[in-house]
C-alpha cells in the first residue's frame, strides 16, 4: 500500500509516499521561513494560509516525484496534532477531503510519534525497545519507546523546549529567526569564554527545564562589551550548556532503564555538536545510538507517511469529521498493533 503523508504543523508544508516494501517512495518540503524571518518568528495565520497555497502543488509534486498516478495511493496519513490549529486544520481538511474523493482510509497521526519514527525510514533502523530524546521547537521529551504506539514519559521540559530556548536566546543575541541553525553557526566561532549552568542535572530526575538559561545568556550578554566575539562565545556557552544537560538526561535515562539503544529526533537534533556529543557518551555507555538523516531531523511529510502507514497497516483509520489537536500529550496516543507485511 502506498501512503501519502501531509505535515502541516507549524512552518513547513511537507509531503511524501511510503510503501510498506519499497520504502520512501517520494517526498517534498516547502519551508516558510523566508515568509516569518520579517516578522522575527512564525506568524500563525500566515502559516495556515501558505499552507492552503503550498499543499495541493506540493502534493501533485510528490506524485509526480513518485511517478504515481492518484489512484495508486491507498491510505492518507495527516499531522493531527500537536501544533498551529490552522496550520493544523489545513492538513487534516485536505487529508480527510482526498480521502473522501479516492474513497481510502485517512489516519490521525501524532507530530511527535512521527519525529519519533523518522529513524525507522533508514537502511539500519532501530530496534524496540528504545530510549528516545525528542528536542524540537515545541518539546522536550524523554520517552521509553516499547513498540509504535507504547510510549512512556521518563521525562519532559517543565518550561522552554530546547528549540524554543535556542529561538529565544538568538532572538535576545540578535541573530533572528530561524534561531537554533543561527545560533549554532555563531556557536562555531565561539571560545570557551563562558560557562553556563547545566540546569536541573543536580538533582535526580529525567526532567528539563531551560528557561533560566535564556535570562543567564541575557545578563552576560549585557554584562560583556558586547562584541561579536562576545555574541559568538555566548552562542558557545549556551550551546555547550544545553548539548551537555541533555548528555546528562540521557546518559541517566539509559542507566535507570538499562537500555542501550538511544533515538535522537526533532529539529533538534539536526544540531552539530549535540549530535557529536550524544554520540560520544553513547559509544561510552556501550548504547546504540540512531538519529533521523539531517533533513529528517526537522519537520518532514516523509515521517507522518511512515507512522500513518504502520497505523493504516494495523487496520487504524479516523471518521469523516476533520479531527485537528492542536494540544495532544504523548501518553494520549492510541496503541498500535504491529503488524508487517502491505
Ligand atoms: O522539529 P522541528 O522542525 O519543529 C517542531 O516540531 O517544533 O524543530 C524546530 C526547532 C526550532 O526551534 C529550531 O530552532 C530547532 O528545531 N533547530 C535547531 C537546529 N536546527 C533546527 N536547534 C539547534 N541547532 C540546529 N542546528
Ligand atoms: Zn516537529
Amino acid at each position: 500500500m502506498y501512503v501519502l503523508g501531509i505535515e502541516t504543523s507549524c512552518d513547513e508544508t511537507g509531503v511524501a509516499i511510503y510503501h510498506a516494501q519499497q520504502g520512501l517512495v517520494a517526498h517534498c518540503l516547502y519551508s516558510q521561513t523566508d515568509m516569518h524571518s520579517e516578522y522575527g518568528g512564525v506568524v500563525p495565520e500566515l502559516a495556515s494560509r501558505d499552507h492552503i497555497r503550498k499543499l495541493a502543488p506540493l502534493i501533485k509534486q510528490t506524485l509526480q516525484a513518485g511517478q504515481l498516478p492518484s489512484h495508486m495511493i491507498g491510505g492518507i496519513a495527516y499531522t493531527a496534532g500537536p501544533g498551529l490549529m490552522g496550520a493544523l486544520l489545513v492538513g487534516a481538511a485536505t487529508a480527510r477531503s482526498l480521502a473522501w474523493a479516492w474513497q481510502i482510509p485517512a489516519v490521525a497521526v501524532h507530530h511527535m510519534e512521527g519525529h519519533l519514527l523518522a529513524p525507522m525510514l533508514e537502511a539500519n533502523p532501530p530496534e524496540f525497545p528504545f530510549v528516545a530524546l525528542l528536542i524540537s521547537g515545541g518539546h522536550t521529551l524523554l520517552v521509553h519507546v516499547a513498540g509504535i504506539g507504547n510510549y512512556q514519559l521518563l521525562g519532559e521540559s517543565l518550561d522552554d523546549a530546547a528549540g524554543e530556548a535556542f529561538d529565544k536566546t538568538a532572538k535576545l543575541l540578535g541573530l533572528g529567526y530561524p534561531g537554533g541553525p543561527r545560533l549554532s553557526e555563531l556557536a562555531e566561532h565561539g571560545k570557551p569564554t563562558f560557562t553556563f549552568p547545566r540546569p536541573m542535572t543536580d538533582r535526580p530526575g529525567l526532567d528539563f527545564s531551560f528557561s533560566g538559561l535564556k535570562t543567564y545568556t541575557l545578563n552576560t550578554f549585557n554584562a560583556s562589551a558586547k562584541t561579536g566575539q562576545d555574541k559568538a562565545d555566548i552562542a558557545a556557552a549556551f550551546q555547550a550548556a544545553v548539548s551537555e544537560t541533555l548528555v546528562i538526561k540521557c546518559r541517566r535515562a539509559l542507566q535507570q532503564t538499562g537500555l542501550k539503544c538511544l533515538v535522537v529526533a526533532g529539529g533538534v537534533s539536526a544540531n552539530r555538536q549535540i549530535h557529536a556529543k550524544l554520540t560520544d557518551m553513547a559509544a561510552k555507555e556501550q548504547a546504540e545510538i540512531y538519529f533521523p538523516r539531517l533533513q529528517f531531523c526537522t519537520d518532514n511529510g516523509a515521517m507522518i507517511a511512515y507512522a500513518g502507514c504502520q497505523r493504516l497497516l494495523a487496520g487504524q483509520q479516523q471518521d469523516l469529521r476533520i479531527f485537528a489537536r492542536p494540544r495532544w500529550p504523548m501518553d494520549e496516543i492510541a496503541a498500535c498493533r504491529e503488524v508487517g507485511g502491505g
